[in-house]
């Protein structure tokens, strides 16, 4: 049986509005602990569009907004507004609403360039760590934030630029596994049936990039019933 069952707490929610509250629910938790501890929660945001829903709930939150700090576990290289960005998601549907002050709000600057930008953010990413919590999604190939299948970066690196993504589009920046997994929680969310194989080979021991991530605490998945074990 893969480390997936061993190093991972499962949690099987009725459906993808249930996972959505448990995670807002989950992090405003997180964000009052870290906060009374350390005066500060940062964070790392999922893209993709999972996490719309629990975006959404936190927009409508009532938190310490003032002392929280998010940066992004990975972006795609698109032009600035673009609606595909996952900065610009989680600034449409939560960060747009809430006073987490501009200097607190860390989007990857992919107008640099891949390689640039990787750099730029791995020097922010490096004073950050360990993060209160990392926020993750995952791909029906097993992906992690830009972490593909069978793509290799350089061990030393905190932040990767990635050519040539599986998933549209094809150049994005990505924290390392290393940097997702430098973290108190990690929080995954995983919804919809086309989830379940992914869910079920990373069970079985196969190599899937989310198996990769290891935080200091066993990874918290909320699945709804469709992707869940
Ligand atoms: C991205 C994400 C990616 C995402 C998964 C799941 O930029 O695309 O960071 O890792 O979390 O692909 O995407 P969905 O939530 O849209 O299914």
């Amino acid at each position: 049986m893969g480390q997936a069952l061993h190093t991972t707490r499962w949690h099987v929610l009725m459906d993808p509005e249930s996972v959505a509250h448990e995670a807002a629910f989950r992090i405003l938790t997180a964000a009052e602990t870290a906060i009374a501890e350390r005066g500060i929660f940062r964070i790392a945001l999922a893209g993709g569009h999972t996490p719309e829903r629990a975006y959404c709930h936190l927009a409508k939150a009532d938190a310490d907004w003032a002392n929280w700090e998010i940066y992004f576990g990975d972006e795609r290289c698109l032009p600035a507004n673009d609606k595909e960005r996952n900065s610009v998601m989680a600034a449409d549907t939560w960060l747009d609403f809430v006073p987490i002050p501009s200097s607190r709000v860390h989007p990857i600057p992919v107008e640099l360039g891949a390689e640039q930008a990787a750099e730029e953010y791995a020097r922010l990413v490096r004073e950050a760590l360990p993060f209160d919590m990392v926020l993750l999604g995952m791909g029906e190939d097993g992906h992690t934030a830009s972490l593909f299948p069978g793509q290799e970066h350089p061990k030393d690196e905190l932040v990767h630029a990635v050519h040539n993504a599986p998933k549209p589009p094809p150049d994005r920046i990505t924290l390392s596994a290393e940097a997702l997994g430098d973290t108190r929680q990690i929080l995954l969310l995983v919804t919809g049936s086309s989830k379940r194989p992914a869910i079920q080979a990373w069970c079985q021991g196969e190599p899937v990039p989310i198996g990769r991530i290891e935080g200091m605490s066993p990874m918290e998945v909320l699945t709804d019933q469709k992707a869940g074990l």
